[in-house]
């Protein structure tokens, strides 16, 4: 399971998750749950306006329904957004994940959002940060990415600012977003595997 998180809202966790979960199935590792854990239900909104064929979309806005979406999928591979709040249902998804996928931006408040994050993750769980938004070639993403690397923070993803990327749009997933995407999916699949290996 794939947890999809960080405390602060607006950062990237829906277009996140949505885009892991099309990333998946684009590339032959569906069918996919996506669990919507987040009472906002935007990629539950975003799923009903543009479905993705592959992709199963429960919603699950509390901790108790959200523990039992991630223990009654059949999918290969689960996928949940969280709450950017809810302290108790974030710590309910990062129990049980297998991996983490931290979406952040670039500058301002964000890394202490990010370690408020990262101190919930149980030690040993992999994860790793994904740059949302990001505007490329700028000083500030290079100090952003010095500053994770040099706290020993993996990067599994820099997503550049696109408007095709852009949220509940309704429109179909961008192929650039995939893409990039699916490279997040791979860091994370392969983390989770190595980790299941060395069990
Ligand atoms: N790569 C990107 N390019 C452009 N806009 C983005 C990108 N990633 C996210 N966004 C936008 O940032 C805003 C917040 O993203 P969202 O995924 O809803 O965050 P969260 O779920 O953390 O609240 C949305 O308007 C979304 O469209
Ligand atoms: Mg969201």
């Amino acid at each position: 399971m794939i947890a999809v998180t960080n405390v602060k809202g607006g950062v990237g966790k829906t277009t996140s998750a949505v885009y892991l979960a099309g990333a998946a199935v684009r590339s032959g590792r569906g069918p996919v749950l996506l669990v919507d854990a987040d009472p906002q239900a935007s990629s539950a909104e975003w799923l009903e306006e543009a479905p993705v064929s592959g992709v199963r979309l429960m919603e699950a806005p509390t901790a108790r329904m959200v523990t039992r979406a991630m223990e009654a999928g059949s999918e290969r591979i689960v996928i949940v957004d969280s709450p950017p709040g809810d302290e108790k249902t974030v710590r309910a998804v990062l129990e049980r994940a297998d991996a983490v996928v931290i979406p952040t931006r670039v500058g301002g408040p964000e890394p202490s959002r990010v370690r408020a994050t990262l101190d919930m993750i149980a030690p040993g769980t992999r994860r790793g940060i994904v740059i949302c938004a990001a505007r490329t070639g700028t000083r500030d993403l290079d100090d952003t990415l010095r500053y994770w690397d040099d706290e020993g923070e993996a990067i599994w993803g820099v997503v550049p600012e696109r408007v095709a990327i852009a949220a509940a749009s309704g429109a179909p997933l961008s192929i650039v977003g995939l893409v990039h995407y699916e490279n997040v999916l791979i860091e994370s699949l392969e983390r989770s595997r190595k980790r299941a290996a060395a069990r």
